[in-house]
């Protein structure tokens, strides 16, 4: 969703105002703006496009002070225009508020102000903030009691950062259920909505709870409860990312360089203790039932879970989308919910943890994001370490969740008794060889699948089969070429296609098959069978496959021969690069495609 940051320093903090909404950019690149505070006089300047073209046309460059605030924006309410781009402000230009979030009763609060002759110049809801502080600054006059009274009005979600001409060395901001995080550096101290913002300048930071505001200057940060009025103390989180790790490092995208990232994430994820597995595991075993929950990729990673559980340790937990969770699933206190998600903040995931605690279940969460709100909602977490994942895409850390899960099945199948001691040996060492496994097929295979990709990139409608685990591949695989791609690129089991989908077959529809290796015979013979059905229709095939009858596909990508637990994960890896390629060869927005916006945290 938007990203907000803001600095306030002993120097000029422009530049580095600039350098945080662009690093924060995959949160929502709509528009953007940045307010800075000099001469007790606040200057904002926004515009409609990319962090870069707003920074050209508005000669961002120009506006210096020791304080600053700015935007990058995912429009919710009001369309994309350069008037409800951010940062907002007051009618007397005394206070600018940047805003996350969605405020659910902004209407009744405009209506409010609007009759007390407050003018409204954008159509969005975070307006409402700097109209509210304005008013309640007149009356109380004193900026942290107008806070206070603004935060007791609004309702929904909000990270917001302002700043005001009446308090010309201080920054303010709040969180209710968007994410916002404080860095302290030494002589400046930064906001954000996430690490990205600041994590070039400090690795220090304090992660805001709901109901939570801070008060900062260059030297000072306070936290106080918004509802008590109370001063917290917060301990300082040390971020372990690398600061490089979100950098390009040489590569045209972020995408292709999270995909060439993966042997280093398998790494990470091998390295997990065992422990903490079985911990897991065991919470699984305790629960009347259990869900896998997440949404989008997400989801996938879910299903493919569910799958690996029930072959390897004979339990089931079904996957369900979070968004779909509180109106299929049955939750009381002895159900566990495992929730998968990179960023820790997607609100449908959240609200369906919140509502399973609601109902007295435990909860766990595999989660990428350090200090997220995902990892202070849960009674256990894994946390999957795979570094910054700066495309809005997700790959390397949908890879690192699949084999967590894939890890956790083990175990749970060796605690259960499905697998002996040796074979969750063999498993477990067959899973080592999978960063090697990876490093080939990126090597060997990348130029090839790039051919294909681009041979078919016009091809607007595509199918997807995968048969058991690799029907959740397909399902990923999928949603990467629609994301990256633009194509109509639907996932479905091979087994769902002579049920209706058939008919579709044909001149300009492509169909690519996941077929598992040989080991697997009766997947692999059910995925034959349904290359067969197309085949017979006069579809267009693209095989990737290990070890089949390459006459039947008139395209295809042959992976070398490895053990079958490791089948899944080299073809997710095909599925990202055809993805990657295709959406090259046609020219679109790869990190940033239009539409979405890394962190969903908004119903
Ligand atoms: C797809 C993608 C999204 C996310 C989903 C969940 O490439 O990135 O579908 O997977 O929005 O996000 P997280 O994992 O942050 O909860």
């Amino acid at each position: 969703m938007c990203g907000i940051s803001g600095v306030a320093g002993l120097t000029d903090v422009s530049h580095i105002l600039l350098a945080s909404i662009k690093s924060l950019e995959y949160r929502g690149y709509d528009s953007c703006g940045m307010a800075i505070l000099a001469q007790r006089r606040i200057e904002i300047r926004k515009d409609v496009g990319t962090v870069d073209e707003v920074i050209q046309r508005q000669r961002l460059y120009e506006v210096h002070g020791l304080l600053g605030i700015a935007h990058t924006r995912w429009a919710t309410h009001g369309g994309v225009t350069s008037v409800n781009a951010h940062p907002h402000r007051s009618s007397d230009g005394a206070f600018a508020v940047v805003h996350n979030g969605i405020i659910s009763n902004y209407r009744q609060l405009r209506g409010e102000l609007e009759e007390l002759g407050y003018v409204f110049s954008s159509e969005t809801d975070s307006e409402v903030i700097p109209h509210l502080l304005h008013f309640y600054y007149r009356r109380e006059q004193d900026v942290e009691r107008a806070l206070q009274c603004c935060l007791a009005r609004l309702e929904g979600s909000y990270a917001f950062a302002l700043l005001t001409t009446h308090e010309p060395e201080r920054l303010y901001c709040a969180k209710l259920q968007s994410p916002l995080i404080l860095g302290i550096g030494s002589n400046q101290n930064f906001i954000g909505s996430d690490f990205n913002a600041f994590i070039a300048y400090t690795r220090s930071a304090v992660v805001l709870d709901d109901h939570e505001y801070a008060v900062l200057t260059n030297d000072s940060y306070r936290i106080i409860n918004a509802l008590t009025s109370l001063p917290i103390r917060k301990n300082l989180m040390h971020i372990a990312w690398d600061p490089e790790q979100a950098q390009k490092g040489g590569y045209p995208h972020y995408m292709l360089k999270e995909v060439f990232e993966q042997p280093q994430t398998v790494s990470k994820v091998l390295a997990i203790e065992r422990g903490e597995l079985e911990k897991l595991a065991r919470s699984l075993f305790d629960a009347g039932r259990a869900y896998f929950i997440g949404a989008g990729t997400t989801y996938y990673a879910a299903l493919f879970g569910q799958y690996q559980l029930a072959e390897l340790a004979q339990l089931f937990v079904p996957a369900i989308s979070s968004d779909e969770f509180k109106f299929g699933a049955l939750v009381d206190a002895e159900t566990l919910v495992v929730a998968i998600s990179q960023s820790g903040e997607t609100y449908d995931t959240l609200e369906a943890l919140r509502f399973a605690r609601e109902h007295g279940a435990h909860t766990a969460a595999i989660v990428n994001v350090q200090g997220s709100s995902m990892t202070r909602l849960v009674d256990q977490v894994i946390m999957q370490g795979s570094g910054p994942e700066i495309c809005v895409v997700s790959t390397k850390s949908a890879l690192a969740q699949m084999l967590i899960l894939t890890r956790l099945a083990l175990v749970a199948g060796l605690l259960r008794g499905t697998l002996s001691a040796v074979q969750y040996d063999e498993r477990e060492a067959e899973l080592r060889l999978l960063p090697a496994v990876i490093q080939r097929i990126l090597n060997e295979k990348s130029g090839f699948i790039n051919t294909i990709a681009r041979r078919h990139c016009h091809v607007n409608d595509w199918l997807y089969l995968g048969r058991g685990i690799y029907y959740a591949v397909a399902m990923e695989s999928a949603l990467k070429m629609k994301e990256v791609a633009y194509l109509h690129a639907e996932g479905m089991p091979g087994g769902f296609l002579k049920h209706g989908t058939l008919a579709l077959i044909g001149e300009g529809v492509n169909t690519i098959v996941f077929t598992p290796p040989r080991a697997q015979r009766e997947l692999h013979d059910l995925s034959l069978g349904s290359t067969e059905e197309v085949k017979a229709r006069g579809g267009y095939l693209i095989g990737i496959h290990f070890d089949a009858e390459p006459s039947l596909y008139q395209d295809q990508v042959q992976l070398p021969e490895m053990p079958a637990i490791l089948g899944p994960f080299a073809q997710l890896v095909v599925g990202q690069l055809l993805a990657y390629f295709a959406a090259t060869a046609l020219k679109r927005n790869v990190d940033k495609p239009r539409s979405l916006a890394k962190s969903v945290t908004v119903a």
